[in-house]
């Protein structure tokens, strides 16, 4: 019924969405994750693929038990990974999200064989840094690898500190990355992580922001669509 159909304002966009959580190994049966869901970044990867939207979805580990109908599915285990995917795709596409929950390390070294416990006791695991790969996409459209009219979306998890609140945060980030739109989500008192609902704010480059109230993240994947349907170039003209 009406009332309940989506927009199909999307047609024709190329929307490249992240989702999931990296996983860096470190021997080859062990690895450093995250508790990434997937949930957000799949519900988005739907709802535009409803839109009318051609989506590119690349995954890393989530909790989705199936992959998302009408949407071309890349699966991915690491960030280096996941860096090489964007970097490779995103000069194609209208809308770029990067709702993957990125690992900032990575062991240094991956062992060749299964580490053993030994007599020793544990070894420290050294890290390494990884790529900020929002960032790097961000770079590339400055520097014109990725056309200027580009929609660049990211995701913060925040919590707030002596620091300041979970929005001055957002705020902080949002300059940092230099991208169009930041989803900031308010993290912990099990907010977030491997629920259903989020909540939050939407902040534009422009300097808008919008409180995202508790809500199902396929309400989320709604809104957030509503904000970047007002910012990508209408493609037929
Ligand atoms: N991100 C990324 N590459 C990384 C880390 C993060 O592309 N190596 C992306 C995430 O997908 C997300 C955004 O950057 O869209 C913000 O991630 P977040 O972890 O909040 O930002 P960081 O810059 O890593 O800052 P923090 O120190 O708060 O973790
Ligand atoms: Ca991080």
């Amino acid at each position: 019924d009406s009332a309940h159909a989506l927009p199909y304002d999307l047609s024709g966009i190329r929307v490249l969405v992240s989702a999931g959580g990296t996983r860096e190994p470190l021997d080859p049966v062990r690895y450093l994750g995250n508790r990434s869901s997937g949930k957000q970044g799949y519900a988005l990867a739907r709802a535009a693929a409803q839109r009318g939207a051609q989506v590119t979805l690349v995954a890393g580990a989530t909790d989705e038990p199936g992959d998302p109908a009408g949407v071309d599915i890349v699966r991915i285990e690491t960030a280096t990974q996941l860096a090489v995917e964007m970097n490779k795709r995103a000069a194609d596409a209208d809308v770029v999200i990067m709702a993957a929950a990125v690992a900032d390390f990575r062991p240094l070294s991956v062992a060749d064989a299964k580490i053993k416990k030994g007599a020793d006791g544990p070894a420290p695991i050294e890290l390494d840094t990884n790529p900020d790969i929002l960032r790097g996409l961000v770079r590339s459209r400055e520097a014109g690898d990725i056309p200027a009219s580009t929609v660049i979306v990211g995701f913060a998890a925040e919590t707030g500190d002596e620091r300041g609140g979970v929005l001055d945060h957002g705020r902080e980030k949002l300059r940092r990355k230099g991208t169009d739109l930041l989803v900031v989500n308010a993290v912990g008192e099990g907010k977030a992580f491997g629920t259903a609902d989020n909540t939050g704010w939407l902040l534009s480059s422009t300097g808008t922001e919008t409180a995202l109230p508790l809500a199902s993240k396929t309400l989320m994947a709604s809104q957030i669509l509503d904000e970047i349907a007002t910012l990508v170039p209408d493609r037929d003209g």
